[in-house]
């Protein structure tokens, strides 16, 4: 049964979906990625060597890890986000950091402002992609670094099959024992808003971004995708 919005109806229903989920979003991603997801974000800070005296957009940052992260790099993060709910629960966990809640479509942010930008799981929920890949060119300052964090089908043949089975049926099991919610079967379904490597890289060119580089980690099921704007 899918379970996947009407287009007309999609910013609405993931934005009140993350409302309901914020609370048990955390433990359901470590429990889900056997506790990977933080190592794949701090490889990928590493990787546009975000560091000291950068200052970051983290963008649909949910709870906030990549702002964290970010931070602890010495970085000053922003994180935006539509969802009240996930921007509460990044609050709670961090009430230095600076939150605002914005649409990643019309950014509320000045031109040229950022000298990087992070964004993970977000792409398949937004409404249209390139409309955020040129909204992230025109908020970074010329060679500001972007990285992206997704999850990603396999190319394996045999991994495929094996990753099918996990991402199809087990996670949205796990996300609903977990985290309580049926919204974890949109998870896999979601996937088919992702765009395929080649349209990705059109998207980011045309959007203003060069030197992009992807790497999959997770036998393929994740992609992390560096770029730099022109
Ligand atoms: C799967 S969560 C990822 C959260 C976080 N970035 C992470 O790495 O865990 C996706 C986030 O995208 C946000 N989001 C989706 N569409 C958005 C939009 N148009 N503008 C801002 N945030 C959006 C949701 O509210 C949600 O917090």
């Amino acid at each position: 049964m899918s379970v996947l919005p009407a287009p007309e109806e999609k910013a609405a229903s993931v934005q009140a979906m993350f409302d309901r989920i914020a609370a048990r979003y955390d433990r359901v991603n470590r429990v889900m990625t056997f506790n990977a997801d933080q190592r794949w974000r701090r490889e990928l800070v590493r990787r546009i060597e975000i560091g000291p005296g950068d200052r970051v957009l983290d963008l649909a940052c949910g709870t906030g890890d990549f702002s964290e992260i970010c931070r602890a790099t010495g970085a000053a993060a922003v994180g935006l986000d539509f969802s009240r709910g996930m921007l509460e629960v990044a609050g709670q966990r961090a009430p230095e950091g600076a939150w605002v809640q914005g649409d990643a479509l019309r950014l509320p942010l000045a031109d040229g402002s950022f000298d990087a930008a992070v964004s993970g799981f977000a792409l398949r929920n937004f409404v249209s992609i390139p409309p955020v890949l040129h909204e992230l060119a025109r908020v970074l300052k010329p060679g500001g670094r972007l990285g992206l964090l997704e999850v990603d089908r396999p190319a394996n043949r045999a991994v495929r099959a094996g990753h099918s089975l996990y991402f199809d049926r087990v996670v949205p099991r796990v996300g609903g024992w977990v985290g309580r919610d049926a919204a974890y079967r949109y998870l896999p379904q979601s996937a088919v808003y992702l765009p395929t490597q080649q349209e990705l890289v059109r998207m980011l060119q045309e959007a203003g971004f060069k030197q992009i580089r992807k790497r999959s980690p997770m036998f393929g099921a994740i992609q992390s995708v560096s770029a730099v704007r022109a």
